[in-house]
């Protein structure tokens, strides 16, 4: 598939999605498996007792059922996607598979506890909540070395860090993001709040306290740190006050639950959702051109 192929795509998508009112997915969200190796405090994704390991089939029809959507952006989401197997089959495996079929781009989204050499995927995020001591808080003792030790050694070109700020490590943001400014293994960093999921709510952070960080990140940004997220989407973040257009994301679970919409919706935790992916899809609909850039950038 070439650039212009996907460049022409995504127009034509928008213009069926702003213009004709057919909303369909460009980007899905498939859960592999939920066998997770952390077990950190803000998630509730990860199952240790009887964890789901979805077959390579399987993903194979969750793949083309996307596809058919029009969705062209994939992310493979766990419990952890490098410890997914089917018999020999990688993550690897996956990406290649979802490139075969047309998808533009295929995502992981890891811990980064053990490694990655010669990952295939298009873009690598590493879910890094802080450095040093405010990772290891959330993630466990030993976590962040990990981290460190694995993202110098994959080679990628394209891997960036996550930072979900929650009420533990909120004062941490200024200096994770100077850390991955700094960090030669890292493009830019994401930034996104705690979702308050059931038995996770003491980790919300209050909501002067979120004016505050997007205030600090915006001021980063200025300043021309290598943030992700765009000045216009993190607006919206600010009091979730904007316009939901989450149906640019389709989710498929572990358990093979299919959804049109984030699991947020069915939580009833909207109002305080802190995926700023949230605020990107808002603004690109309304063609804020900071939002398309980085979202180009992102993905093509
Ligand atoms: C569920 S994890 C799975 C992938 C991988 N094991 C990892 O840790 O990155 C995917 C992402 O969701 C984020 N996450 C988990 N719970 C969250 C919550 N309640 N609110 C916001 N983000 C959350 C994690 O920090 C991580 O970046």
């Amino acid at each position: 598939m070439t650039s212009l192929t996907k460049l022409i795509y995504l127009p034509w998508w928008w213009f069926k999605a702003a213009v004709l009112g057919k909303h369909s997915p460009l980007q899905s969200v498939i859960f592999i498996s939920d066998r997770c190796n952390l077990s950190c405090k803000h998630c509730s994704v990860y199952n240790h007792t009887a964890p789901i390991d979805k077959t390579f089939d399987q993903i194979r029809s969750e793949l083309e059922y996307c596809y058919s959507l029009g969705s062209r952006f994939v992310d493979f989401e766990g419990g952890e996607p490098f410890i997914w197997r089917d018999g020999d089959r990688t993550v690897n495996d996956l990406c290649r598979l979802a490139r075969s079929m047309g998808f533009f781009s295929c995502t992981i989204t890891t811990n980064a506890q053990q490694s990655f050499d010669g990952s295939v995927a298009d873009s690598i995020w590493v879910s890094m909540d802080g450095v040093g001591e405010d990772h290891d808080s959330i993630r466990g003792k030993g976590a962040f070395g990990r981290l460190e030790k694995n993202i110098a050694s994959c080679g990628c070109k394209a891997l960036s860090v996550n930072m979900v700020v929650n009420s533990l490590n909120y004062r941490g943001v200024g200096r994770a993001i100077e850390y991955a400014a700094a960090n030669p293994s890292i493009r830019s960093i994401s930034l996104n709040f705690h979702t308050p999921f059931e038995g996770t709510e003491a980790l919300e952070l209050p909501r002067d306290k979120r004016h505050e960080v997007v205030d600090l990140i915006l001021d980063y940004k200025k300043k021309g740190y290598p943030i992700m997220n765009s000045r216009s989407g993190l607006k919206k973040m600010r009091d979730n006050k904007f316009r939901q257009r989450c149906w640019m994301s389709n989710f498929i679970f572990a358990d093979g639950t299919r959804s049109d919409t984030c699991i947020g919706q069915k939580a009833g935790v909207c109002s305080k959702c802190g995926f700023c992916m949230a605020g990107e899809q808002s603004a690109v609909m309304e063609l804020k051109p900071d939002t398309i850039l980085s979202g180009l950038k992102l993905r093509v």
